[in-house]
């Protein structure tokens, strides 16, 4: 299975830190996953229209089964994922962030600062998760079992 992990961090793209959270991504996933995996890996800005090119990219050309980005979810002013994750999805899936936030929150009273989303476009799940690396293994492995259900209902013929 193809999935394309994106990173969206003004500092890390710049090469002021390492990026952790999309490596972590890809060690969560293979955790959790059942089946070869290949990543297809983008560091972006967070620039809403360079994110919206990516995805769309992932989606369109290379295909992908599953997009997941990692940051940008926040209420900061430069925090534009979800706006970006919209402006490429033909219907949202709302439950996969409402179930990170509830999920999280028992634990971390600040996960219902994060926006992330998730919804299709075309035969792609596209799917945000917070940019601190210890969320992604909070709020990942929950969230497997309604992938392996979307994308198996994304494979049927239309
Ligand atoms: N969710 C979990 N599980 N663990 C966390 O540490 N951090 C929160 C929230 N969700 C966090 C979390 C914080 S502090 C913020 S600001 C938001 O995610 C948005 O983060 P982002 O802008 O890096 O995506």
């Amino acid at each position: 299975m193809k999935v394309g992990r994106v990173t969206l961090s003004d500092r890390a793209s710049a090469g002021i830190y390492a990026d952790l959270s999309g490596p972590e991504i890809e060690r969560v996933f293979r955790a959790a996953w059942t089946g070869p995996c290949e990543f297809v890996t983008r560091l972006l800005p967070d620039e809403r229209e360079r994110i919206a090119e990516a995805l769309r990219a992932l989606c369109d050309e290379e295909r992908c089964a599953l997009v997941i980005t990692t940051g940008g979810t926040g209420p900061m002013p430069r925090d534009v994922t979800p706006e970006a994750t919209r402006a490429v999805l033909e219907k949202e899936l709302p439950g996969f962030g409402e179930a990170m936030r509830m999920h999280s929150f028992a634990k971390v009273p600040t996960a219902i600062l994060s926006r992330a989303t998730a919804g299709i476009r075309g035969r792609t799940l596209i799917l945000n998760l917070p940019g601190n690396p210890r969320a992604i293994g909070e709020c990942l492995p929950p969230l497997v079992p309604a992938i392996r259900e979307a994308l198996r209902h994304l494979e049927e013929p239309a």
